[in-house]
């Protein structure tokens, strides 16, 4: 059985089981005002139950491998992970032997990763990637935008002031490490329906349509567990590697290598995730 796919590119872990075709799809159409700020309210605990079979820590462990191994810096290296949702890849970085900042606007996920665990080496702090604090400039060795945690925004132009923020607040010849969907891949197999069920019993139900021009996926869920009715919508601009590489080169970010998510093989044209490595001009 193939896994439950995300329709921005992100792979579902096939521990929730799926449904097939006509599944339920329910889903409330938002006016476009509502989904236009999407992202200050989407990430709560919501989105963990609806994401929750993609959460694992052998997961996470192993994806963290690999970007340590892409980084090659040395323990103590500055590292800051932004997005960083409820923590999963920063806690460990830090259990790693790095020095690292978490950032996050959600409240709920911030609270999440703290639970888990802060202290020295490990520091969380609330914000919008459009603005990173003032006084970190040139501070990091490594930014790790992880898990198409970018294209929230309704005006591209906030897409590339948050590669702005990246530059600025890495070192020169610091690196930017972003993971995400890759519309070529994501197009190539696209999937336009999805249904799995979380461990509580919850049904998610997703429908998934795309415009070519905004480059916006739209993704329509709708939740039905014990006593629970929601429905939810989304949208995440999708870019190529190529749009990226060059959105990121305006920024003074250039990309050295480009892999398939987070196999060690270069990205090709059915790649629905793609991981992008790319380097603080000297
Ligand atoms: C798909 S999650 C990924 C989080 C994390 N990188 C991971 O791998 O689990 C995207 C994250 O972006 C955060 N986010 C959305 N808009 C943001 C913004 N304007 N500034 C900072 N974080 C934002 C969300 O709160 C959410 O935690």
């Amino acid at each position: 059985m193939r896994k439950p796919q995300k329709a921005d590119g992100r792979r579902q872990k096939a521990d929730g089981r799926r449904r097939k075709a006509g599944a339920p799809s329910s889903a409330v159409r938002h006016p476009p005002s509502a989904i236009s700020n999407w992202w200050q309210h989407y990430f709560d605990a919501g989105y963990l139950r609806e994401y929750e079979p993609m959460f694992d820590l052998a997961g996470d462990r192993r994806q963290v491998a690999r970007l340590m191994d892409l980084l090659g810096l040395p323990s103590g290296a500055r590292l800051l992970d932004c997005p960083c949702g409820q923590g999963r890849h920063a806690h460990l970085l830090a259990e790693a032997g790095f020095d690292v900042d978490g950032v996050d606007y959600s409240a709920p996920l911030i609270e999440r990763a703290r639970a888990r665990g802060a202290g020295r080496t490990l520091r969380y702090r609330r914000a919008d990637m459009r603005r990173l604090p003032a006084t970190w400039t040139g501070r990091f060795d490594a930014v790790l935008n992880l898990f198409t945690s970018f294209g929230f925004f309704a005006d591209p132009a906030d897409d590339a002031r948050v590669l702005r923020e990246f530059a600025r607040v890495l070192r020169p010849g610091g690196v930017l490490l972003w993971h995400g969907g890759d519309r070529d891949g994501v197009m190539a197999k696209f999937v336009s329906r999805d249904w799995w069920t979380t461990a509580d019993g919850t049904l998610v139900a997703q429908e998934r349509s795309f415009d070519p021009l905004s480059g916006f996926l739209t993704v329509e869920s709708c939740w039905r567990g014990p006593g629970l009715t929601e429905d939810r919508t989304h949208r995440i601009r999708l870019y190529t590697p190529t749009q990226l590489a060059e959105l990121m080169r305006a920024a003074g970010l250039i990309v050295e290598q480009a892999f398939d998510s987070f196999n060690d093989r270069p990205v090709g044209r059915r790649s629905s995730e793609m991981l992008l490595v790319a380097r603080k001009e000297p």
